[in-house]
């Protein structure tokens, strides 16, 4: 039994538990210029979600404490993984000591700059928000998810934001994109942090990428921008990477591409306006060992803030 709530549509259950589907995200667009003070980059960057999603429900357990069950692909252990600090976070903030079940299956592969582990924290906060009836505002749950993560903001105003700042600044944006995605995903994972110390910040190609990004921004053209293939970080991560960028070549010499990275990598994604190249392409993809493919839409549902889901618990 659930009833929904109508205003921002999250299922809650009789034996209260909501259930939301946090989804992956690409940057269309991504523009890193140099080191802050604080050791992060100041960026901007265009996101978007794709639906490609992974499952996350919460809801109330018998027993004190943080109990997180945790399949699919790839799952850290509890400390480390961010659902489970948005929840102990979460509670610290609201002065809750947490009998909390969580129930993670994990579909978005990590460490490849789809921000999974990002849009689970920000599923769990909002889901949290709902579930102990804290009615806290968006913007207050922002400086929390900033805590989390660069990323982590960005998944409570999806599905297309303009982020600055060190990623936290989230301006959504009205835009959609309309091409269809293939994201072939190396089986190697790249950790954003080394990406971002072995970046060198070049003024000039930023300054090109920012007079372009800015054009397709003032026409409304999401699509046109996300074939502009801009992303400051590409040559880092390919220098570091040597095997991504050998399947990068490999792929794109069978004619599929060209092929952009997604954050910091590893992540590759080519988009098109026909459903049936895609079609074709993730076949001919298919079955290949090194990478995972999947041929996914954007997801122009609102955030998990706003997402209709269905508890079945
Ligand atoms: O914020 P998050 O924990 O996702 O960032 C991971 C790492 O990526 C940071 O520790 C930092 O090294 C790097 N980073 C950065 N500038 C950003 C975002 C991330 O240097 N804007």
């Amino acid at each position: 039994m659930q009833a929904v709530v109508p205003d921002r549509g999250i299922a809650i259950t009789k034996s209260s538990g909501v259930s939301l589907r946090p989804p992956a995200k690409i940057n269309l667009s991504l523009v890193v210029f140099g080191r802050r003070t604080d050791g992060y980059h100041e960026l901007h960057t265009i996101m978007a979600t794709v639906d490609l999603h992974d499952d996350l429900t919460l809801r109330d357990a018998d027993t004190l404490g943080i109990h997180l069950h945790c399949t699919g692909l790839g799952c850290p252990s509890e400390g480390e993984n961010l659902v489970y600090r948005a929840a102990e976070l979460l509670a610290d903030h609201a002065g809750i000591s947490p009998a909390l079940e969580i129930y993670l299956h994990k579909r978005i592969p990590a460490g490849c700059g789809l921000g999974g582990a990002s849009s689970d924290a920000a599923a769990c906060l909002a889901g949290l928000n709902r579930l102990w009836k804290l009615e806290l505002s968006r913007e207050q749950l922002v400086p929390l998810a900033a805590q989390l993560g660069s990323d982590v903001p960005f998944f409570l105003y999806a599905p297309v934001a303009l982020c600055t700042g060190r990623g936290e600044m989230v301006q959504p944006l009205s835009h959609r994109c309309s091409r269809y995605v293939l994201l072939i995903i190396p089986d190697l994972q790249v950790p954003t942090a080394q990406v971002y110390a072995h970046y060198r910040s070049n003024e000039c190609r930023n300054e090109d990428f920012m007079r372009r990004v800015r054009y397709f921004l003032r026409q409304g053209d999401l699509d046109g921008l996300v074939i502009q293939g801009i992303n400051s970080l590409d040559c880092t991560c390919m220098e570091l990477f040597e095997p991504i960028r050998r399947l990068r070549e490999e792929i794109e010499q069978e004619g599929i591409g060209p092929l952009q990275i997604s954050g910091s990598g590893s992540c590759l994604f080519t988009t098109s306006g026909s459903r049936e190249q895609m079609k074709q392409w993730a076949q001919r993809l298919e079955g290949r060992s090194l990478a995972q493919v999947y041929s996914v839409t954007f997801y122009h549902q609102t955030g998990p803030f706003l997402e209709v889901q269905h508890a079945d618990l």
